[in-house]
């Protein structure tokens, strides 16, 4: 499966939010595609503090449905569920990250060894980094969401599902769960929403 719309314009403004899908199979090869160009999300620090569980197999979607007692119309017809989540203690993938950009020529190894100490001297409001973690999961989530429409899929981002419990469910220690972002073939047109304009929400100074 490759790209199969490449109209920005299209993308951006025919995509909403599908809560029913045909029955069609994604592939894990197409998941990896669409994930291959939307983590290039930008993140605070490029610290990436995303997690993903996506729920495809029947088996799957039959073990985690106590989680979705709302919204069961895309959980059950979407070709699969993706679990966004963060991780609390993201800063300890910095090495891992740095390390990766020193190998691949992106990072000198004196900015990976500033940068960890620098790490290892903050001290930040647990808040703060979880609003980070947030942030961060909103850019990483509307990627995937735009992707997926290039790629011929469209997505509807959940809310309204366990998250409290989602992170357990999947044996993930330290993550709160963000949003659900179902994934399939559309079978409806979903809404033409509202938005207000430029003029009501901003200003240009
Ligand atoms: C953080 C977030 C949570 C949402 N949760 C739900 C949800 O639980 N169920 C649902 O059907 N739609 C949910 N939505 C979709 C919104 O209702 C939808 O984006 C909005 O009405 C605008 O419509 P559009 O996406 O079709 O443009 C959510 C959207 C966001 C961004």
């Amino acid at each position: 499966m490759t790209i199969t719309n490449n109209h920005f314009d299209d993308i951006m403004k025919n995509r909403r939010s599908i809560r029913k899908y045909k029955e069609v199979e994604i592939t894990d090869h197409t998941i990896k595609a669409i994930f291959e160009l939307a983590l290039r999300a930008p993140s605070a620090n490029n610290l990436q503090p995303w997690t993903f569980r996506v729920i495809k197999s029947k088996a799957a979607k039959d073990q985690f449905s106590h989680l979705f007692k709302w919204n069961r119309s895309q959980y059950e017809t979407s070709s699969a569920m993706i679990i966004v989540l963060v991780d609390t203690r993201f800063a300890s993938r910095a090495p891992q990250i740095y390390d990766k950009a020193v190998s691949q020529g992106s990072m000198s190894i004196e900015v990976r060894d500033r940068q960890l100490e620098n790490f290892k001297k903050q001290n930040p409001n647990p808040l703060d980094v979880l609003k980070t973690a947030y942030l961060d999961a909103g850019l990483v989530a509307m990627n995937i969401m735009l992707t997926a429409r290039s790629f011929g899929y469209d997505t509807c981002p959940i809310g309204g599902f366990d998250r409290l419990n989602a992170p357990l469910a999947f044996g993930l220690e330290n993550h709160e769960a963000v949003m659900a972002i179902s994934i399939g073939v559309a079978d409806d047109f979903g809404n033409n929403s509202v938005r207000l304009d430029f003029d009501q929400v901003g200003q240009i100074h």
